[in-house]
Parts: structure tokens; C-alpha cells; sequence
């Protein structure tokens, strides 16, 4: 059974709320791709209004954080429960600016990642090396290290629903993407790593992203080998570029 791709922009800390719905109707006519699952993760303050703003339309729309109470005393956070109630599907889990800047570990990392499958929430769970790592030969030892620790506790049922998105972070945001050979590597030892802990046939239904610097000229190589299923789009997702991303196979 082939994957379907998923096509996901991640805002990151861009776009108000009116900005935010100006560029969703802007993207409308331009991401419509029935081969092709599109899903927008934006700020917090934009679920609600994109939420309405996406409706009867293909894309669904995700959180790019979650904290991993139900409830109480952790102001300034946002629950699963809350996400669902807004009407939001995906939520991306340890993106590297989130590993980097806010000091999140693989251990509190795997709490999100038990806490959306609980909610009913898809995780996007990132992984990627940095520069340092790529040079000393141990990207492939720190990915598995990465899904290994992130996973603890999630059933095959769960892993095969997830979506990881690979990305090297020397690619993130620097214009400097992985090659399509480069992030096939990857992206098939995390298969591979997936199929050790679970099995072949959760290996072969969970979606594997590229993200780092994906963009219209660059997605149809990265997105033409076997086991890259997808795209978490940065920059390119503010953009109509957007649109051309998702219509890569067109
Ligand atoms: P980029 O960001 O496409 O701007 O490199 C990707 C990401 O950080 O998810």
C-alpha cells in the first residue's frame, strides 16, 4: 500500500492573526491536491482563527507545541485537550529550535509525544543533526538515539499513525538543503529503525518528512525517493510557493 505524502508548513513564530487569514485565503486555490494530505502548523494564537478559516477546505491544521499536563498551575502552556477542542489534528514534537532554544530533552520530548497519541492528537515528531555530527560520521547513531528515546512506550498501532519529519538542522532555514541522496539516507535508517523496534509492516505505514530549506525548485527530487513521504516547510510555507510544494507531482 503506497503512503499517502503529507505536505505540513510549519509558521514557526510568523504571521498574526489577520495576516494569518489573509495568507490562508491566499493559499487556498493553490494547495489542492487530493494525492496529497496539507496540514498548516501555526502559532497558538492563530489556531482558532485558521481553524475557521481552513474549514470545508483539504488542509487540517496543526499546533507546532503542547505541554504535557491536562490542566492547572503551568501558565503561559496549552494542553492536548485544548488543541483538540479548537478543532487541531497534528502537533509538531521536538522541533530542533525547540530542542536548542527552550533546553527540551528527548525524555520530556517522548511525554509530548505519549501525550498527543493519548488526545488523539498526530504527533510530527522531528529529528536531525547538527553540522558537528554530519562531519564526525555519527548522524545515523544520533537519529536512532533521537526516535528511539522519543518513542518509549508508544504501540506499533500508535508509531504506524505518527508522522517523523527528518531534518538535518545545518538545512534549516540556511538555503543549504540535504541532498535528495542525503535525505533518503536518512530517512530510510529511520525506517529501518523503525522496523526494529516495532516491524516491517509499522515501517512501512508511518510517513517520513524532509524538512530544511524544502522549497518549489527542490521538493520533486527529494520527494520522487522511496522513503520520503513528505515535507515540514519553513520559509516556503509563507509563501505560495507553498502551493507548488504541494503540487510537486503535477
Ligand atoms: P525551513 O524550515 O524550510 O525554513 O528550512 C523547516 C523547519 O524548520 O521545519
Amino acid at each position: 500500500m503506497a503512503r499517502k505524502k503529507i505536505i505540513a508548513g510549519n509558521w514557526k513564530m510568523n504571521m498574526t492573526p489577520t495576516e494569518a487569514k489573509a495568507l490562508v485565503e491566499t493559499l487556498a486555490p493553490l494547495v489542492q491536491n487530493p494525492d496529497v494530505d496539507v496540514v498548516y502548523c501555526v502559532p497558538a494564537i492563530d489556531i482558532v482563527p485558521v481553524v475557521e478559516a481552513v474549514k470545508g477546505s483539504n488542509v487540517e491544521v496543526g499546533a507546532e507545541n503542547l505541554y504535557i499536563e491536562d490542566k492547572g498551575a503551568f501558565t503561559g502552556e496549552i494542553s492536548a485537550n485544548m488543541l483538540v477542542d479548537a478543532g487541531v489534528k497534528y502537533v509538531i514534537i521536538g522541533h530542533s529550535e525547540r530542542r536548542q532554544y527552550f533546553g527540551e530533552t528527548d525524555e520530556f520530548l517522548n511525554k509530548k509525544v505519549l501525550k498527543a497519541l493519548e488526545k488523539g492528537l498526530t504527533p510530527i515528531l522531528c529529528c536531525g543533526e547538527t553540522l558537528e555530527q554530519r562531519e564526525a560520521g555519527v548522524t545515523l547513531d544520533w537519529i536512532n538515539l533521537q526516535i528511539k528515546s522519543d518513542l518509549q512506550g508508544v504501540t506499533a498501532e500508535q508509531a504506524a499513525s505518527i508522522v517523523i519529519a527528518y531534518e538535518p538542522i545545518w538545512a534549516i532555514g540556511t538555503g543549504k538543503t540535504a541532498t535528495s541522496d542525503q535525505a533518503q539516507e536518512v530517512c530510510g535508517a529511520i525506517r529501518k529503525t523503525i522496523a526494529e523496534i516495532y516491524d516491517a509492516d509499522t515501517a512501512e505505514k508511518i510517513r517520513i518528512q524532509y524538512g530544511g530549506s524544502m522549497n518549489a525548485g527542490n521538493c520533486k527530487e527529494l520527494l520522487a525517493k522511496p522513503d520520503i513521504d513528505g515535507g515540514l516547510i519553513g520559509g516556503a510555507a509563507l509563501k505560495p510557493d507553498f502551493g507548488q510544494i504541494v503540487n510537486y507531482d503535477k
